[in-house]
């Protein structure tokens, strides 16, 4: 088969992303233009500031990537974007700007499942062996899904509350960290011992997990100890909340490699940059005899390259979208 290069763009939340993708495999260019700067004097992702700085930077994206590749439009087989979940506005700038692409060079227009993309960060520069337990750990997501191959995804488990990005950047809050939260809280962590105790998270027979207790009772803490006058020691605080959410995951994930008999696991999402948890579950894995694959930490938090990958799998099964199709803030990853 000749070399197929996808164009994918990602655009779901607060970073608009170009890349070009040979095969689903090899990054032949990556540009990642991040808008933490100025979300991070709001405290958070404004969702207007977001799609409208999308706007603005989408076609200088395009063309630095472009650049950076050395080629051209004509040369590319296909064009992708992430079309969900996310930010309405923000998955907009990327679907329409796609589908001009593909319009205008007549080429195959391609809407990728953003989950779908975290997944395929794995892909990147390697090659993976199925069956295999995917475990995502986002801003938005924390799930366990069982995959026969690489169209094939079974949620074995699913947050029931919050998300663990979500709680990591809550946590950042409430110890007054800037956004985004996650690697100031893994930061303060570092420094700290976890002289505070934490509740037992879900310990049961799911592969659920929830992280909206452990939040609230960070929060009880340092409230109460603002009432009393004292003083929250962060380091301490951010390192006991780390160990708690670590062991939760670490547990879970073990739990449903043994249950189905798994060799292989794959991590991916944002909170998969985070060194402490890529350490927990490598040795976990390790222990068990399981082999752990975690992408490099720039395809861990949102890029396109990951969508370039997971696009490729649907060039591959013919799963082109038509242009009917319109950005969705929540869709569940299913089976192609
Ligand atoms: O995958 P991602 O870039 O966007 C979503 O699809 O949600 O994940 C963003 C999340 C945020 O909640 C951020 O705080 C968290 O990932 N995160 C981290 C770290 N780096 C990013 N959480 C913990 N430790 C980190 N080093
Ligand atoms: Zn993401």
């Amino acid at each position: 088969m000749k070399d197929v290069y996808i164009l994918a763009i990602e655009s779901s939340c607060d970073e608009t992303s170009v890349s070009i993708i040979k095969n689903g495999h090899d990054d032949i260019a990556t540009v990642i233009n991040s808008q933490i700067d100025v979300h991070t004097k709001y405290g958070g992702v404004v969702p207007e500031v977001a799609s409208r700085l999308h706007l603005e930077n989408i076609t200088m994206v395009i063309d630095e990537c472009l650049d950076r590749a050395k080629m051209s439009l004509e040369d590319i087989d296909a064009f992708a974007c992430t079309y969900a979940p996310g930010l309405l506005g923000s998955l907009l700038v990327g679907v329409e700007a796609t589908k001009t692409l593909a319009f205008i060079y007549k080429k195959p227009f391609i809407a990728v499942n953003h989950m779908m993309g975290h997944i395929c960060a794995n892909m990147i520069g390697n090659d993976l062996e199925y069956p295999l337990l995917s475990l995502i750990v986002s801003g938005g997501h924390t799930d366990l899904i069982l995959m026969e191959s690489e169209s094939k995804f079974k949620y074995l488990g699913q947050t029931l509350d919050d998300a663990i990005g979500e709680a990591y950047d809550k946590v950042a809050r409430i110890l007054g960290l800037p956004y985004p939260g996650g690697p100031n809280v893994e930061k303060y962590a570092l420094e700290g011992k976890p002289t505070y105790s934490m509740p037992k998270i879900l310990n049961d027979d799911s592969f659920n997990f929830s992280f909206s207790g452990i939040k609230s009772h960070v929060n009880n803490l340092a409230h109460n100890a603002e009432q009393r006058h004292e003083e929250i020691n962060k380091y301490n605080l951010a390192c006991s909340f780390q160990n708690c959410v670590t062991e939760h995951l670490v547990d879970k994930t073990k739990k449903a490699l043994i249950k189905y008999n798994l060799k292989t696991l794959l991590m991916s999402g944002g909170v998969a940059s985070n060194s402490y948890i890529r350490n927990a579950l490598k040795e976990m894995c390790d222990s068990i005899g399981v082999k752990m694959h975690v992408p490099d930490k720039i395809y861990c938090t949102d890029n396109a390259a990951m969508i370039g990958a997971a696009a490729y799998i649907l060039y591959k099964n013919n799963k082109f979208s038509d242009f009917s199709v319109n950005a969705k803030s929540n869709v569940q990853l299913e089976s192609l």
